[in-house]
């Protein structure tokens, strides 16, 4: 009989640039202020990436520090997943300049990007658990990154203020019971409703728009946010996916160590917290430090918390992000 396979988190890694925008960096040259930018959204700071790193620079380390928690070589990985809607380019995928980049190429090794937005690890961490579990991989890279900065307009406070740059990265391989580093996938639950996709929207450079003279005068290459719309939308959801967790699983709110979120801002974690009467030291939150890094933001946080050693053995972790599509995705971790 054929043994059933678990997929899991076999190591952790994340990357940010050096570079760092204060609140008070903004205050030069926008009509904004450290006080309106953290009460209403927390983040104090974002770091951002150098004009000659690319997106594929800052997955390379993440992924080799995963590898490197891993304990495993690149060699052994047979799928990369790049998350990510900053690409390095329009196409090849960042996920085949990365291949090259760690030294895998000419073993055919299969690479894909995949845009689910701030959702993107998510979806990435679903993928590699169904490649894993069914014998299409062994070993799967999924790299969550971002390079915001090069897609947003500076000189509108309304979203400038609130993204940064990062790369965090998870090799997914089968779930070994009694290794102390192989963490169970046991739930990825990936979502996705377009109804509002323009709600969060690079409106050109596809085939909608294609990359003219006018869309750049109209600033239709930059980010741009429906923010309430947004916000009410990330609450819902994030309750919604946190109830939903805790009870398909039966789980009481002791066994879940910690709750790591899309880190987008802090009212929408609060919001979540007090209608779901979580205490509000479960979530891990570093928005402070890197604001909204999309498909980043949660392996980042996840990674952080790892090695602080904020994560306890046999305690539950669940993920929870949403994002543009509009997307959102949850997943159940036995630490
Ligand atoms: O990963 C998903 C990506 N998207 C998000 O996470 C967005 C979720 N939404 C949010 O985080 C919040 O809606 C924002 C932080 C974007 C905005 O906060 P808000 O409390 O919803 O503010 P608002 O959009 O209702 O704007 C209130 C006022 C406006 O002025 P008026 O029209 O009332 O005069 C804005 O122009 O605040 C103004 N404003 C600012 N003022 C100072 C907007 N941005 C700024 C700013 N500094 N940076």
């Amino acid at each position: 009989m054929a043994h059933e396979v678990t997929a899991a988190i076999l190591g952790l890694g994340s990357f940010v640039p050096a570079k760092i925008l204060s609140n008070s960096d903004f205050e030069k040259s926008l009509d904004t202020s450290d006080e309106w930018i953290t009460s209403r959204t927390g983040i104090k700071r974002r770091h951002i990436a150098a004009p000659e790193q690319s997106t594929s620079d800052l997955c390379l380390p993440a992924a080799q520090a995963a590898l490197a928690d891993a304990g495993m070589n690149a060699e052994t990985i047979d799928l990369i997943l790049v998350c990510t809607l900053t690409p390095d380019y329009q196409m090849p995928s960042t996920a085949c300049v990365l291949q090259h980049k760690l030294g895998l190429a000419g073993r055919g090794v299969a690479s894909m990007d995949l845009n689910a937005a701030c959702s993107g690890f998510l979806y990435g961490l679903a993928t590699a658990k169904a490649y894993v579990e069914t014998g299409m991989a062994r070993n799967v890279l999924v790299v969550g990154v971002e390079i915001l900065s090069r897609v947003l307009d500076y000189t509108d406070r309304s979203t400038c203020i609130l993204f940064g740059d990062g790369a965090g990265a998870a090799v997914v391989g089968k779930h070994r019971p009694n290794d102390p580093k192989s963490h169970a996938l046991r739930e990825v639950k990936i979502f996705a409703d377009g109804t509002d996709h323009q709600h969060i929207i690079i409106k050109a450079g596809g085939t909608v728009h294609p990359t003219t003279a006018r869309t750049i005068d109209e600033k239709m290459h930059y980010v741009q946010v429906a923010g309430r719309e947004v916000f009410r939308f990330a609450v819902t959801k994030m309750v919604e996916m946190i109830q939903g967790t805790v009870e398909r699983h039966g789980l009481t709110i002791d066994q879940v160590g910690r709750i790591v979120p899309h880190q987008a801002n802090y009212r929408i974690l609060e919001s979540a917290c007090e209608r779901l009467s979580i205490p509000p030291e479960k979530f891990v939150v570093n928005l402070e430090e890197y604001g909204n890094t999309s498909a980043a933001s949660v392996p980042l946080a996840l990674d952080e918390a790892y090695r602080g050693g904020q994560l306890e053995p046999g305690k539950k972790v669940i993920l929870a992000a949403f994002g543009a599509g509009l997307t959102w995705a949850s997943a159940l971790i036995d630490w």
